[in-house]
This record gives C-alpha cells, structure tokens and sequence, in this order.
C-alpha cells in the first residue's frame, strides 16, 4: 500500500521566517524620533489602545513630531482587535494620506497595525480576505515601529497577527491568526522602562503568553531545530524572572527579563509553531473576549498534560528550564515536575484556574483602572455547559495552530481538554 508522505511527516519542508531589525533595552524608546525620521517617515498613524494614564502616547508623539514627523492618532484598538479596528485605522490612514505606521502597546496594537498596513498595501481591501499563510499579494507596505509595553505577545518580532473576524454569526464570532512574511514590522523597539507600569494582572497573563510562545515550539510537531534554544531560555527567562515583574513592577531584572523573554520566545515560535494552547486561547477570547495571556495561562498545564505522552523528554528539558534539579528523576518524573512548577507559577501570578472563573470584573483594567470598553460589553460570562465546550473545541479543530500540536488532534481527544480548562480542577492533574 502506498503511504502519502504527509501521514508520515506532517512537516517535511521547514521555513525560516525572518525578524526585523530589534532596538531592545532601557532608553530605546528614546529615540523612536530619529528612527521615524531615518526610515523616511513624514505623517504616521499611530496605532494604540490609548495607554491611558500612562503618559506613554504623549511622550513618545513628542519625541517623533520633534523630529518633524507629523503623528496621526488611532486609540481605538479594543483587547483581541476587531476587524472594524483595523478599517477604521486604515480609513484614518488614507483620509489623512499618511505614509506610515507606529504601533504603540501589546499584541492588540500591533496585530490591528499589522493587518491595517496589509490592508492599505491592497488598496483598502478588508482585513479579513487576508486571514491564513501569506495572503498578501503585494508585499510592499508602509514601514512600521512597533514599540512594545508589554512583555508576552512578540507580535513586534513576528510574523503573525490575530484579528476578531466579526462579519460572521454575531453569536459564534470567529478569531483567526494570519501569518504573513509582509506583516514584519520594519523596526521593534523593546524598552523595559515603557513596561514598569504595566498592571499585576496584565504582566502575569501576558508573561503566560510568553511561555505558551516558548514551550509550544520545543514540543511542536514542527520540531525547527533553530527555535529549541530560544525556546528554552525564554522558558528560563521567565521561570526565573515574572514573579518579580508582577509583584515588584520597579525590578528592572524581572522586567528586562520578561522583555527579553517575549522577544526570545517570539522568534522560537515564528518558524518553530504553535499548538493548541494558542488555538484553545483563540476559540475562548473569540466567544468571550477574554485576555489572551490569561486564555493561555489557564490552558496551559492542561495542555502540557495533554501532549506530555509524546514527548516526555522534551518536557523533561522543560523542567531543567525552570529551574527544577532533575537528578535522580526519569524523563517521566521531570516532565510531571515541569507541569507542577507551571502550575505553581500561575498560582504565585495570581491567575485565575478555570474558565468559568473568569467574571467580567477580572478582566484586566487598563492603567486608570477602568475595565476593557468592547464590543463583547454585554456578553456573559463563561457558561461552560456542554454545548459551550462543543463551540468552543470546533473552534479549536479549525484554528491555524492546531496542527504545530504535537498530539493528533480530532474532537473526541480534544474536548475533555477543553472541559478542563473551563470546568476542571487544577489538582487533578497533580495527583
Ligand atoms: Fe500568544
């Protein structure tokens, strides 16, 4: 009988996907002016969720109209950006004959401006038509800074942005990850200053997204040997630096330590994949609107859990990667030990364990404490029933991580995982 080589190799070609030039480390963001002006900039749309309180939008205008660069402003991005985001920073782009880009925030910022500088490079076309790989057909587009004040997404490094796509069934709205080589920004500035007032509950959920970003590659099916070393330092990284970036936002070592993590973590997965982390993150933030870190941070373990069969030594190493002494144990013990200390961790950052957890009042405020103005506004909160999970898992089996995931995956493997993460107890999968 003939075997198809896809049934035996899911992955036989690999790609490197390249990054764009980086600027990382305090007093970056100085000089973001001068950057502008060297790349040619003359009137930029700044694209943001508003940073409000933060005096982050303020200064960094200053510093790039000093240089002469006029500065639009779009400070409408809502957490996990919607489609209509995206068009209405690509109407301000081209009502204002703008030339270029400067996202300013987290991944929402930086998604929205990635898939707006898509759109204006195709004359305007919707955002949505550009969902899946390389979808661009012109891959000439304004340059771009992203300046990054959070340390989880990578999204200024990477290759990928995800966007809400609203345009489909109001009640089953779907998320989407487009990849897309044209999307790399053209300079990412990471600067730790522009991250210490970045909230408790945003730097733990976003540090969560940081290490799905590191231990999603090192399992993947994809297995890219360039992106195991990143993978597990990021891993390090984090192990050893969130809890002080959480709990004593002025640590420059926990800060710069995420900093570098995100960054790190983001070139691992962008040509070494993702898995089901990501697309259980994606399917819940699409019905409920919820933090992708936190979305990660809840289905992390579980997930670990899940793919630990297939890979016990690579979670092993994991392990070692957290700072766990792994002498004495089999593959087996420190794999197990490695899931213990992940939980351990979302303990110690103060993350909720289960999706039916999540009120709306635990969503994440923004810096003035005021809680997330979107679109989901009046959704409830997590149901969780059985028809929930269902929705929930079919979103999942389409998502484009899904199949970096290194256990198969079908709808009868997957749900229970998807049941844990919304209804399960995390003890469950210590004993
Ligand atoms: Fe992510």
């Amino acid at each position: 009988m003939a075997i198809e080589l896809n049934q035996i190799w899911d992955f036989p070609i690999k790609e490197f996907h390249p990054f764009p030039r980086a600027l990382l480390g305090v007093g970056a963001h100085d000089i973001i002016g001068v950057e502008a002006k060297n790349l040619g900039f003359k009137r930029a749309l700044l694209v943001t969720t508003g940073l409000r309180g933060s005096g982050i939008i303020e200064e960094l205008t200053g510093k790039i109209e000093y240089q002469g660069v006029e500065v639009v402003l779009y400070d409408k991005v809502e957490s996990n950006p919607k489609d209509y985001n995206v068009m209405d920073a690509v109407g301000l782009y081209q009502q204002n004959e703008c030339d270029s880009f400067v996202s300013i925030g987290g991944g929402s910022s930086h998604d929205a401006c990635k898939g707006a500088r898509v759109s204006v490079a195709h004359d305007g076309r919707n955002v949505n038509e550009f969902e899946g790989f390389n979808k661009s057909e012109n891959p000439q587009n304004p340059p771009h800074i992203a300046v990054s004040t959070t340390a989880g997404t990578g999204s200024e490094t990477s290759w990928a942005y995800v966007i809400t796509d609203t345009t489909t069934d109001p009640d089953n709205p779907h998320k989407y990850v487009a990849f897309d080589d044209a999307s790399v920004t053209s300079l990412a500035i990471d600067d730790p200053v522009l991250y210490y007032d970045c909230p408790v509950d945003y730097t733990a959920q976003c540090g969560f997204d940081v290490l799905a970003h590191a231990s999603e590659p090192y399992v993947s099916r994809l297995n890219f040997q360039p992106s195991l070393g990143n993978a597990l330092h990021a891993i390090k990284l984090t192990a050893q630096s969130l809890r002080a970036a959480v709990w004593n936002g002025q640590d420059l070592a926990g800060r710069e330590g995420m900093m570098y993590a995100q960054y790190i973590a983001a070139q691992a997965f962008n040509s070494g994949g993702l898995g089901i982390i990501h697309s259980i993150s994606h399917a819940v933030s699409a019905f409920y609107d919820t933090h992708h870190g936190l979305n990660n941070a809840i289905a992390l373990p579980r997930v670990w859990a899940f793919n630990m069969p297939v890979a016990y030594e690579r979670f092993a190493d994991i392990a070692e990667a957290m700072g766990i002494d792994t002498h004495g144990m089999t593959k087996v013990q420190a794999a197990e030990a490695a899931l213990a200390a992940s939980i351990r961790l979302l303990r110690d950052v103060g993350i909720p364990e289960r999706f039916v957890d999540v009120t709306r009042d635990s969503y994440s405020k923004n810096r003035l404490g005021q809680g997330p103005t979107t679109y989901y506004e009046n959704a409830p909160t997590i149901v969780g029933d059985a028809a929930d999970v269902d929705r929930i898992t079919n979103h999942v089996l389409g998502d484009a991580c899904t199949p970096g995931n290194p256990k198969e995956c079908t709808f009868e493997t997957v749900r229970p995982v998807v049941d844990h993460c919304v209804n399960g107890d995390l003890d469950d999968l210590l004993s």
